[in-house]
């Protein structure tokens, strides 16, 4: 008989709470979506509590919508974050093999990916994910799984994501208020790549682009592995913060006029279109032209594709992508993002949409939606358990290697 396991997400936003809740079973692998939760977000900036008491209570109220349509009680949750106190770099690792027959193990592995890992990390900085990129066996490089190989010095190259310490401590002291334990912290990115990339495009290399409020993220894949992640300190907040400059209104106005009539292709506006702001605005009742909004939006999604364009540039990845750009997030949804990445990076574009689920699908098939139905993915994919209650991750990996076995195809 197939086995059940239910499955919750928690994406902290800055913008928006969201809680998604599924089942797996054994024998299917896709995920059967049954609740999904959504607030706004007012205790959170840039992926850090700046209000205790106020992410509490808004991530209480995503748990309570999510819980009342699952009709069943969360307890644990993967939670992914995003945010500029997250950081990326590369770091080696080398060890040498001593055990019989100089065969490589498990143990090998981890105390490789130790060694990696033991580069001197500031104070306040925390370890969320270390991905290894390739190993080398002796002189044999770009090895995938060393384990059952022969040879006396094994090396990793690997990816290592850190975030602020203190930033995950009041994450974790938000969500035990809540009553939550926290499975494991995601980066987004990561959450995201579980959601809408297939396997090919990994392969082949694809860039991946993740426009929140706050901050952008960006990861390269090549040969299913990440090469590159790096997060860019712009979003979707300072369009509608530019719009409330260049437009003269209030906030609220300007992110009305980004979503009603928004786009970034000033050329398809007409420049005598006007908008009245008395239609949507109570405050704002003067007119403004809807092609110098399009100049100003145009203007910030610009700069920010050309800075991704610039860390592409950085690993000599700059339009030598096959798989291309794939967007999502909540600021992807712009009319015209799609032809001006096409345009800016000189890659094929398109936006991504969380693939692979079953169930309400209509509440999460959009792309601000990738990072949390991500997060299902992930549980699923390095996750196990029955429940929420004898769901243990430690126990489950608790050596690196197996963990890292998981990642591989079967
Ligand atoms: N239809 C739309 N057109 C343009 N922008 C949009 C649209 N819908 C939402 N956005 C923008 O998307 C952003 C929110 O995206 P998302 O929900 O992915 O962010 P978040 O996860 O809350 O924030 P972050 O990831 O930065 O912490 C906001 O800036 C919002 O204005
Ligand atoms: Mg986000």
């Amino acid at each position: 008989m197939a086995n059940t396991k239910i499955l919750a997400g928690l994406d902290i936003g800055s913008s928006k709470i969201r809680v998604i809740v599924g089942t797996v079973d054994d024998q299917k692998n896709n995920i059967n979506i049954i609740g999904v939760g959504l607030s706004p977000s007012h205790g959170i900036r840039k992926g850090m509590v700046t209000d205790i008491d106020e992410a509490t209570s808004n991530i209480t109220t995503a748990l309570d919508d999510a819980e009342r349509m699952a009709g069943e009680p969360i307890h644990r949750a993967f939670v992914g974050i995003s945010g500029t106190h997250i950081e990326a770099y590369d770091s080696k690792g080398v060890i040498a093999i001593n055990g019989q027959n100089a065969e490589i193990t498990e143990d090998d592995v981890d105390r490789v990916l130790e060694a990696a890992r033991a580069v001197s990390l500031p104070a306040n900085r925390e370890i969320l994910r270390i991905i290894p990129k390739s190993f080398s066996v002796d002189s044999q490089r770009n090895v995938k799984y060393p384990v059952g190989m022969t040879g006396i010095r094994l090396e990793v190259e690997a990816h290592i994501i850190t975030a602020q310490a203190s930033a995950i401590k009041n994450l974790d002291k938000c969500l035990y208020q809540t009553g939550i334990d926290t499975e494991e912290v995601i980066p987004s990115i990561l959450a995201c790549a579980e959601s809408v990339l297939d396997r090919k495009q990994k392969e082949l290399g694809v860039v991946l682009i993740e426009m929140g409020a706050t901050s952008t993220n960006v990861a390269v894949f090549e040969e299913d592995s990440v090469i590159y992640s790096s997060i860019l300190p712009v979003g979707g907040e300072h369009v509608t913060n530019d719009l409330a400059i260049g437009l003269r209104c209030a906030i609220d106005t300007a992110e009305k006029v980004k979503i009603e009539y928004g786009t970034c292709l000033p050329d398809e506006v007409n420049n005598r279109e006007e908008i009245d702001l008395a239609q949507i605005s109570k405050t704002d009742v003067h007119a403004v032209n809807k092609h110098q909004a399009a100049k100003i939006i145009e203007a910030r999604y610009h700069e920010i594709f050309m800075m991704v364009r610039d860390e592409l540039t950085k690993i000599g990845r700059e339009g030598m992508l096959p798989g291309g750009a794939i967007l999502c997030g909540g600021a992807v949804k712009m009319a015209g993002t799609v032809d001006l990445t096409r345009e800016t990076l000189a890659l094929p574009a398109q936006v991504g949409f969380p693939k692979d689920l079953e169930g309400i699908i209509d509440r999460v098939d959009d792309p601000s939606f990738a990072h949390l139905t991500g997060l299902l993915h992930f549980a699923n994919r390095y996750g196990s358990g029955g429940s929420f209650l004898d769901f243990d991750f430690k126990k489950m990996f608790g050596n690196t290697a197996k963990w890292l076995k998981s990642f591989l195809p079967s």
